[in-house]
């Protein structure tokens, strides 16, 4: 049977193929992100296919994207698991294929990738790895800032390099700790004093974070974080403000007012970022002397070309309330993404609203797709 012919004002249409869930330990924030990206994009322009990925990593694409109420979040993107979904990313024609091996015929073709995951498998360069090989464009940064961004050692590493003033920390690894507990202990102490943070090298949204302000209670903390990552980091704790900066572009990155989060909790911790309603309040524009504000917008944007970020990214310093010293603490190349975080609402307060900010993210991702399509290989 002759297929029908789509009316033309369909077939412009890009179609936006949203990624939402996830296998990381961010898996609902990313159902609520997902939520407010499906509802801002602008239906005249795309034709949006959400695609929810489980906590096992399967693929689901939704029939017809439903927004839900949530306990924690408020609303999310409801996640249903129909289908039996493979995904084609071996036919390189700037397109990603997913068909339902459980429906006859049944495929859907996405020109762009929204990737709304945050966290391991979806900001970390792995999922960006399969969308280079798909040849297919997509939103936020490449394979290299992304697996940068997460890898919390290797971005300072990279940001001390470049200039960038960093919090003075160890990394450790499972083995290390093991043979040497009580010299690490010591040497941490020694060198970096007390209270301390110990984290994760690779988790977000605080997952695995402790203070520690007693030296007896470092290797439960260190012994902790161990249970999310392979390398743990030991690191200084700064007495501060924490002032946040949204950057956007690709090769001419442009960065926005900054915005300061002033936790309820002792620190930004999980609980205070989505568990307490009233966890932490977001301040926009941050309190800040405009001299001070230039100098840390121009190392956000000097951080962020140092991973190699293009897309966009939310860059995290903390400001030391005693001496006014500032530090890159982390970048993020996810960051939350619900109509109320911090990313969207700083380009909000710098005069580009959420689907325009949507557009800007998906025609970034076309330009340097068309730049990379024509490097020779
Ligand atoms: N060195 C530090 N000094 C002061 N507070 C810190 C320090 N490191 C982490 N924190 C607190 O812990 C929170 C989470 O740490 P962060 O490094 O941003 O990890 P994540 O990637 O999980 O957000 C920060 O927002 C801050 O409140
Ligand atoms: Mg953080």
């Amino acid at each position: 049977m002759a297929k029908k012919a789509s009316p033309s004002k369909k077939t412009t249409k890009i179609h936006v193929g949203v990624l939402y869930g996830g296998r990381s330990g961010e898996h609902d924030v990313s159902l609520c992100s997902a939520a407010s990206v499906v509802e801002a994009l602008d239906k005249n322009k795309y034709k949006v296919v959400a695609i929810g990925i489980d906590r096992d990593g399967k693929w689901y694409v939704q029939d017809k994207p439903q927004i839900i109420p949530h306990k924690d979040f408020g609303k999310v993107l409801a996640l249903k698991k129909k289908g039996k979904w493979l995904v084609n990313h071996f036919e390189q024609n700037n397109q990603l294929r997913l068909y339902d091996l459980s429906s006859k015929n049944k495929k859907v073709i996405i020109d762009v990738v929204f990737p709304v995951l945050h966290g391991t498998f979806g900001e970390d360069g792995t999922l960006q790895g399969l969308l280079e090989l798909a040849m297919v464009p997509y939103v936020g940064a490449d394979v290299i800032g992304s697996s940068v961004g997460m890898d919390k050692d290797v971005a300072k590493r990279l940001l001390r390099e470049a200039g960038i003033p960093v919090v003075s920390s160890i990394t450790i690894n499972k083995s290390e700790w093991k043979a040497n507990t009580q010299n690490i202990i010591q040497s941490a102490v020694g060198k970096l004093g007390l209270p301390l943070f110990v984290k994760p090298v690779c988790t977000g949204s605080s997952v695995g974070v402790k203070k520690v302000k007693e030296k007896e209670k470092l290797a439960k903390a260190v012994n902790f974080a161990f249970q999310f990552d392979t390398r743990v980091m030991i690191e200084k704790a700064i007495d501060c403000r924490e002032i946040e900066c949204a950057v956007l572009g690709n090769y001419n990155p442009q960065a926005s007012i900054l915005g300061e989060i002033v936790p309820k909790h002792e620190f930004y911790s999980y609980e205070a970022k989505y568990i307490d309603p009233d966890g932490a309040a977001l301040n926009i524009p941050a309190k800040i002397d405009l001299a001070l504000s230039d100098k840390i917008r121009k190392f956000a944007v000097d951080g962020y070309k140092a991973l190699g970020c293009s897309g966009m990214a939310r860059v995290d310093f903390f400001l030391d309330k005693n001496t006014n010293e500032f530090y890159l603490n982390e970048i993020n190349t996810l960051p939350g993404f619900t109509s109320i975080s911090m990313y969207p609402k700083l380009w909000e307060a710098t005069g580009i609203k959420y689907s325009k900010l949507l557009d800007k993210l998906i025609e970034l991702a076309l330009e340097r797709h068309k730049k990379k399509l024509v490097i020779k290989t």
